[in-house]
């Protein structure tokens, strides 16, 4: 059995394997999707160069949305000195569209909830005059679609506020067959800037639904299987997809615009949203429950390696200011508002600030916390230690700073120790407390006391402890993992299971959609494991799966080093790696081959003028199960 698995797969591997220092042509041969490629493959298009801020309408008003509550936002944003932190999108979520013109197929606007919109006979409704307003007030506009025919909102929830209207066709409001059509008139006619398209369209109306047996919608195979990806056709979800992206292109020429993905992490969209969208939602719907906030918060978690520049990790909008995060939990409300910015998350506001008091309003303008999300060097925070109980983060600063975040997930106060080797710096390190602005010192390690739910926040400065470059893992944002060797994806296994807000107890339970099980992982494997060759741990490197390749971009250094070998933790066993590093297309070293339980390999290149150096890590045959592997202390240095 294991030699009929090797065949296919190592007859492409040798060919390459052969062909690799002879010429660059031959590297980037097609049938090797390890080649190296010399150029950075996650997205750049689109404008997010920084995590998206703003507001969006669905978590304060659900459909039941209007313009004079999106517009009071807007005034309030501006008033309460949000517009100026940064807040910019205002977002209008489902419950806009009241039908899709016949036979034109022209989208109508539910002009009796937003008078604005209504432009004459016909039908014709615009939101120009909307986005016109916005846009004069210093924000940008966003707008939200499904790609199938029809919504989540006519798909999944019965009692909805503003369903559309009409005859079936009148009623297909969803991008699917109107891609270019709809792009044209949302971004060049009507002026939006910023579009989420959401995935219940091709999610739940096969012949079997409800809603298709009762002759409501028209069938539409389902493409997406929430709890499959087995029967989930990724490429045609991806095709989709692929295919509004192109749209956006084309219909701003300036790029001014940004492309939000709504697949909660299904279709394997971790494998190919960062080459398509500007963000990508990692989860299904929070709510404003502490226990599912901590669930959306774990499906970005550990997945710093996929966010960059231009593409983030998307655990759905705030839901500071309701629920288990109102004014009566500021504690709770603090701790997701934090969370949500060490990740780099959008800071999309889902609250009626009509509501706001002055402590909430305080919270979402914190220019302290709002700096970690917007920091210029876009790095997501990386898990310095991992429980259930607390978490500690830390993120790389574009200054040389970092930040570093420890949450109480419990109810229970906690207290837990904080050490130098967390932040990977030595010596004294001082720290700015971000809720309070007091100023304290350590060395080597300090106690801290957290309340039940609470998050503590601290600025840092102090020696590296690599004074003449970085560790990889300390700029995330400059890895990208292009090929992350994953075979067979399926859901996160550590992610908490909340106790659901849809199904409650009845039922086996909500199990995880894909959350990013066995990607690539900064300072752990890539199953969360900490690194560790021959025993010895290693707590900086990347973790990844043998056939993988890794971007990183280059910014001046000159030499790039590693200690690499399998991990410890490998059940495939007998099997061989080769590790190479690449700098622009260009084979600069490569290891022995290297197996388990022999000494690690050291590797080195001269990458002086590469501005992408990659790191691929090749086993000698197709191996039977998972086979992750260390590229362990990995940095770049002068
Ligand atoms: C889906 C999305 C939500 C929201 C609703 C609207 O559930 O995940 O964020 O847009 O649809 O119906």
């Amino acid at each position: 059995m294991r030699r009929t698995k090797r065949t296919l797969w190592t007859a492409a591997a040798t060919l390459a394997w052969v062909a690799l220092p002879v010429t660059a042509n031959a590297a980037r041969d097609k049938a090797d999707p390890l080649a190296p490629t010399g150029r950075w493959s996650a997205n750049q298009d689109g404008q997010a160069a920084l995590p998206p801020m703003g507001w969006n309408s669905w978590n304060a008003f659900n459909s039941d949305v209007d313009e004079d509550k999106v517009m009071a936002s807007a005034r309030l944003i501006v008033d309460k000195g949000l517009r100026e932190a940064g807040y910019r999108y205002i977002n209008i979520d489902d419950g806009w569209w009241l039908r899709r013109r016949q036979p034109d197929g022209r989208l109508v606007i539910r002009a009796d909830k937003f008078p604005s919109a209504k432009a004459g006979s016909n039908q014709q409704t615009s939101f120009r005059p909307l986005t016109d307003r916005l846009h004069a007030m210093g924000f940008k506009a966003g707008i939200y679609s499904d790609i199938g025919r029809n919504s989540c909102g006519q798909v999944y929830t019965p009692n909805f506020a503003n369903q559309p209207e009409g005859t079936i066709a009148e009623r297909e409001v969803g991008l699917y067959g109107h891609i270019d059509q709809d792009i044209a008139l949302y971004f060049r006619e009507w002026g939006f800037d910023y579009i989420k398209v959401d995935g219940c369209g091709i999610r739940g109306l096969g012949k079997d639904s409800e809603h298709v047996r009762k002759g409501d919608y028209r069938e539409l195979t389902p493409l997406i299987d929430m709890n499959s990806l087995a029967r989930t056709d990724i490429p045609a979800v991806r095709s989709l997809y692929e295919q509004v992206a192109t749209a956006l292109r084309r219909e701003n020429p300036d790029g001014d615009y940004l492309f939000s993905l709504c697949l909660w992490g299904s279709s394997d969209v971790r494998g190919w949203g960062k080459q398509i969208g500007n963000v990508s939602r990692t989860s299904d719907d929070i709510t404003a429950h502490w226990s599912r906030m901590l669930t959306n918060l774990d499906t970005s978690a550990t997945r710093a390696l996929y966010a960059h520049p231009h593409t983030w990790n998307d655990p759905d909008m705030l839901f500071v200011g309701s629920g288990e995060f109102d004014a009566n939990h500021m504690t709770e409300a603090r701790s997701h508002f934090a969370m949500w910015a060490m990740m780099n998350a959008p800071l999309l506001i889902g609250f009626d600030l009509r509501k706001a008091n002055a402590e909430q309003i305080a919270l979402l303008g914190n220019r302290a916390i709002i700096a970690l999300n917007q920091d210029a060097g876009g790095n997501q925070a990386v898990p310095a230690y991992l429980s259930d109980d607390v978490q500690i983060f830390v993120k790389s600063l574009a200054n040389g700073d970092k930040a570093v975040a420890i949450l109480n997930r419990t109810a229970a106060p906690i207290q837990p120790v904080l050490t130098t080797d967390h932040l990977k710096l030595r010596g004294e390190v001082e720290l700015t407390d971000l809720w309070t602005g007091a100023k304290s010192r350590f060395s080597g390690e300090t106690k801290l006391t957290l309340a039940p739910h609470q998050t503590l926040i601290y600025r840092v400065t102090g020696a590296h402890r690599l004074a003449n470059g970085h560790y990889l893992s300390e700029a995330p944002s400059d890895v990208n993992p292009a090929e992350d060797g994953i075979a067979t994806p399926e859901g996160d296994p550590t992610i908490h299971h909340e106790l659901s807000p849809w199904g409650g107890s009845k039922g086996p339970g909500d199990f995880p959609q894909y959350g990013g099980w066995g990607g690539a992982q900064a300072d752990r494997t890539p199953f969360g494991r900490p690194l560790r060759l021959m025993g010895k741990v290693y707590d900086t490197g990347i973790g990844v799966l043998a056939n993988s390749r890794l971007e990183v971009r280059n910014r001046g250094q000159s030499r790039f080093a590693a200690t690499v070998g399998i991990d410890d933790s490998v059940t495939a066993r007998g099997q061989r790696v080769v590790f190479e590093v690449y700098g622009d297309g260009k084979l600069l070293a490569r290891s022995r081959p290297v197996t388990l339980n022999e000494a690690p390999a050291t590797i080195q290149a001269d990458v002086r003028g590469r501005q992408i150096v990659e790191l691929v890590a090749r086993a000698d045959s197709a191996p039977e199960a998972a086979l992750p592997v260390v590229w362990g202390d990995a940095r770049l240095t002068d």
